[in-house]
């Protein structure tokens, strides 16, 4: 259920998710340059609860492109080829015939193997399923706030190893499958360098903390074996997609959505095999997770 924002926003109207986690935006129009209150408001929106949906927005690649910048520089994509003429963006698509795991089809937060990861994702849907491909969105933030003290105190000195492997390099899923996708995915043994980060780290914006790590990209602790890694990261991540965390959004064609790459994980949903789904992706480049 949508419950109209507290908060007086003058320019936008706000209705969040009962738990404040995702919130849906209507009275702006992102083809336009967005005036600066108009974008104060949106970005205040978007620090507060993560993922935004604004229905009704078909906009061009190209008004994509520039709503994006509005937001932040955009950020570096690699492992997909981005579209022809447009190097910052990049299609999600899957074809009717697919039967493989649709692309982000499991629990994720976007590029966390960089040195510095997009702080937003920007997805913008072309052609929508009559059914299933739902996109879920777990609050990392929330997650960490009802853990326990203890755990907090464990987790507080921990680094993360993050590593685009088990998605892109020579002997990952989508290396096997490239041949059953539509979508132009790279893989290479680039893929299989690991980058360190806090396992919790700190929201610039908000100062709120939020469990960084996910079953996609966090391959280990650091300084910590396997054994002792490999349960605790099992364990954070059954944590985080409880359901009272996670916001399910049911898209429309002509969306955007942006979330928040730094507080939240994602999973692309399936379940509309024999139909094409189509969406246009940009991200906004990140700073170092502190
Ligand atoms: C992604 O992980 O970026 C894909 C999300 C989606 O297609 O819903």
């Amino acid at each position: 259920m949508l419950m109209e924002a507290q908060s007086a926003y003058r320019t936008i109207k706000v209705q969040s998710q009962e738990t404040g986690f995702g919130a849906e935006v209507t009275g702006v129009d992102l083809s336009k340059p967005l005036p600066p209150a108009v974008l104060a408001e949106v970005k205040d929106a978007w620090a507060r609860h993560a993922v935004l949906a604004f229905p009704d927005q078909p906009l061009t690649l190209d008004q994509l492109e520039a709503f994006t910048l509005q937001i932040g520089p955009f950020g570096h994509d690699p492992y997909v080829e981005p579209m022809p003429g447009h190097p910052n963006v990049l299609e999600v698509r899957r074809e009717p015939d697919e039967k493989v795991t649709p692309f982000g089809g499991n629990w994720h937060s976007d590029w966390s193997f960089q040195a510095t990861p997009p702080a937003a994702t920007i997805l913008r849907s072309e052609t929508i399923p009559p059914v299933g491909g739902d996109t879920l969105y777990a609050d990392a933030s929330r997650a960490y706030d009802e853990l326990s003290e203890a755990m907090k105190d464990r987790l507080a000195p921990l680094r993360a190893i993050h590593s685009a492997s088990r998605a892109y390099g020579p002997n990952s899923a989508y290396a096997r499958e490239l041949h059953l996708r539509a979508m132009p995915i790279i893989v290479s043994p680039e893929a299989d360098k690991t980058c360190v980060h806090p396992l919790v780290r700190t929201h610039p914006v908000t100062g709120r903390k939020a469990l960084f790590v996910s079953p996609v990209y966090t391959v280990g602790i650091e300084g910590m074996a396997p054994n002792d890694a490999d349960p605790l990261l099992a364990e954070l991540h059954k944590h985080i997609v409880q359901d009272r965390f996670v916001y399910r959004h049911h898209w429309r064609e002509g969306m955007v959505v942006i979330w928040d790459n730094r507080c939240t994980m994602h999973n692309a949903l399936g379940g509309y095999d024999g139909h094409r789904r189509v969406m246009h992706r940009t991200t906004v480049a990140g700073e170092t997770p502190t």
